[in-house]
Parts: C-alpha cells; sequence; structure tokens
C-alpha cells in the first residue's frame, strides 16, 4: 500500500504495532486502541512521526469511531480480545470485543464512505477440522470457542457490509502469530512462567498439541501484497507444526537451562476449554497469488524466543 490513509484499530498491540511500523513509511496511520491489552511502549518509534496519530479510544463508542474515520482510505481492523482462554469464564467478553466491536467499526465506515476493509480472523473458526492443513473452503465451520464463534460472526457482517455498500473486504484467517513485540501465547507465557521459577516449567495440556506459528512479518507480507485480491479469503500461516513440548524445550534452553516441566493436563489433552490440539492451515491459496513465507512454523518459534527473550 502506498499513499493512503489508513485506520488501524488494536494498534498497540503486538499486530497492530508491528503492522503500522511496516506500512507508515509510504502511508499516513491513524491509530485507534482502548490499551485494554495494547501498550504505549510498543509505540515508541512511531511516536513524533508525522503520519501517524494515536488516538485512545474503543472502538464500540462508534460516534467517536465514525469521527475519525473521515477520509479514511482502507480499515485494517485488529482490535480484539486476542485470548481464547478468557472466554470460558466470561462468555460476553468475545461476542463484545470481537463481533459487536466489528459492527461498529463496519458501521463508523459506511457512515463516512469508507470502502476498503483488511480484517484479522484465525484458524479457530474451523473448529476442529477433519482436513489438515486446512483450506479455506472446509466446511461445515464449527468453531469450539467463543472467539473462534465471534471471529466466525465477524466475518459474517463483514461479508454482508461488502455485499450490500459494495465494501472491498479482505479477511485474513491467520495461524499462532509469533514475534517481535508478541504480547500473548504459550512463548510469552512459557517466558513470563520461567522468569517467576526457573525450577519448574508449568505445561497446560499434555504437551503434544501441535500447531503452525507463522512469523508476524510473514502475516504483514501477505496482507500487503493479497487485500483486494481473489474472492477476498486468505489463510495465512507457514509449512509445518510445533508441538507445545518442542517449545517448552526450547524456551528452557534459552531462558533456563535445566528446569524441570510438569504437564498440568486439561480438556481432552488440550490447554483450555476450546483449544484445538492440531491445527495447520492450507497456504496454498496465498501462495498462488505469490506470497512466500520466510520461516517455517519451528523457525519461526525460535526466533520469537530470541526476540521476546531479553526484552521481557
Ligand atoms: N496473535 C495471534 O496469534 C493471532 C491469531 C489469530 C488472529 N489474531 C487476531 O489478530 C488481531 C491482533 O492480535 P494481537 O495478537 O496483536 O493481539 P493484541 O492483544 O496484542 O492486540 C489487540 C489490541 O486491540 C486493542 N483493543 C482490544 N479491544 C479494543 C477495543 N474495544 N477498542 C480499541 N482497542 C481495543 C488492545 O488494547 C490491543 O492493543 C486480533 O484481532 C486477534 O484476534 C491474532
Amino acid at each position: 500500500m502506498k499513499g493512503k490513509r489508513i485506520l488501524i484499530t488494536g494498534i498497540a498491540g503486538f499486530i497492530g504495532s508491528n503492522m503500522a511500523e511496516y506500512f507508515l513509511d509510504e502511508n499516513e496511520i491513524i491509530g485507534v486502541d482502548n490499551l485494554s491489552s495494547g501498550r504505549m511502549e510498543n509505540l515508541r518509534d512511531l511516536e513524533g512521526n508525522k503520519n501517524f496519530i494515536l488516538h485512545i479510544n474503543d472502538v464500540k463508542n462508534n460516534d467517536e469511531l465514525s469521527k475519525l474515520m473521515k477520509g479514511v482510505d482502507v480499515v485494517i481492523h485488529l482490535s480484539a480480545n486476542p485470548d481464547v482462554r478468557v472466554g470460558y469464564d466470561d462468555p460476553i467478553v468475545d461476542f463484545r470485543e470481537n463481533t459487536v466491536a466489528t459492527h461498529s467499526v463496519l458501521e463508523a465506515m459506511r457512515k463516512n464512505d469508507v470502502k476498503e476493509i483488511i480484517f484479522s480472523s484465525s484458524s479457530t473458526i474451523y473448529g476442529i477440522p477433519t482436513i489438515l492443513p486446512t483450506p479455506e473452503n472446509y466446511g461445515p465451520l464449527k468453531p469450539v470457542s467463543h472467539y473462534g464463534a465471534s471471529k466466525l460472526a465477524a466475518e459474517g457482517f463483514i461479508s454482508s457490509y461488502s455485499s450490500m455498500y459494495g465494501f472491498t473486504s479482505s479477511i485474513f484467517r491467520f495461524a499462532n502469530v509469533v514475534g517481535k513485540r508478541g504480547t500473548h501465547g504459550v512463548i510469552v507465557d512459557f517466558i513470563n512462567k520461567l522468569k517467576k521459577d526457573g525450577k519448574v516449567l508449568e505445561v497446560l495440556g499434555d504437551g503434544t498439541q501441535s500447531k503452525s506459528y507463522v512469523d508476524v512479518q510473514d502475516v504483514i507480507s501477505g496482507i500487503d501484497l493479497l487485500h483486494g485480491k481473489g474472492d477476498g479469503i486468505f489463510n495465512l500461516g507457514t509449512a509445518g507444526r510445533t508441538t507445545v513440548m518442542e517449545i517448552a524445550d526450547l524456551v528452557i534452553k534459552k531462558e533456563s537451562p535445566g528446569a524441570r516441566i510438569k504437564l498440568m493436563g486439561g480438556p481432552g489433552g488440550g490447554g483450555w476449554a476450546g483449544d484445538v490440539k492440531v491445527m495447520s492451515l492450507d497456504i496454498k491459496k496465498a501462495q498462488s497469488f505469490g506470497w512466500k513465507y520466510r520461516m517455517e512454523s519451528t523457525d519461526s518459534v525460535r526466533n520469537a524466543i530470541e526476540e521476546l527473550g531479553d526484552k521481557r
């Protein structure tokens, strides 16, 4: 993207801050964040740039959001409750922060005639798929977490708004995203736990959970290349999968050699209710448009451990 006015929701988060850095050179960026999980320090490198402005706002506040949409060319909608686990004890949070919030973004766009949206969806919309790697046309879609359900509902509204009001929409279904400034997920959890107690690492589930981890820069290059192309729905993942035990071993080796692993178990061997134990996405569709990942799953994990370890 070049020469656009881009509004990014969730800009102070992990993916948002990396995305803003990437697009800022050649575009004007309006950032919106309520700092529920995002941090100001993630935006340190952007401060003072004349093409960047930050608004501390909740995207569900439609009046305020609508004011910010004036003259915007593209919305990159990333704000969400990003933690699948939270929804079990607080079953409304995903609906509110992912579905209602997305509806608010779409309404603010409609009122201001903003015509392009890029959305961060998730592999969780596929539920527990019988086909691995899972392609975009897999069905029936039966999410097993409120998070997955709320993302699928958000995809539905994006589709209806696109059809009824002529928006261009691009829905990207991410595998687990890792890398610089990661805020949550298994690598961050393990590093934080070992900083508290360097002798024992508690691992949720039975350790055999096996998922695909994609580097945040590969996700961003995919979005830049693929938005507005094809039918507008793309998986963004990478080759290979990495088990939770492999990640535990790699984090221990870097952070606290000799620490013991304590398996905590969990529903069906997963880490929590709603965890999908095995996940990998078919990325052939994105590749057919010329996108290439730089790092496969375990290399992305290794790189993220290096990026995150010393800086937390
Ligand atoms: N990280 C992953 O592995 C992954 C995988 C699949 C999909 N996603 C999706 O990508 C997006 C970005 O995820 P992330 O990993 O950067 O998470 P993150 O928590 O680091 O970033 C989310 C940001 O949204 C902000 N936010 C939340 N609710 C808000 C609201 N109502 N109004 C304004 N700001 C709000 C938070 O403060 C935070 O800065 C999310 O939509 C997430 O569901 C992430």
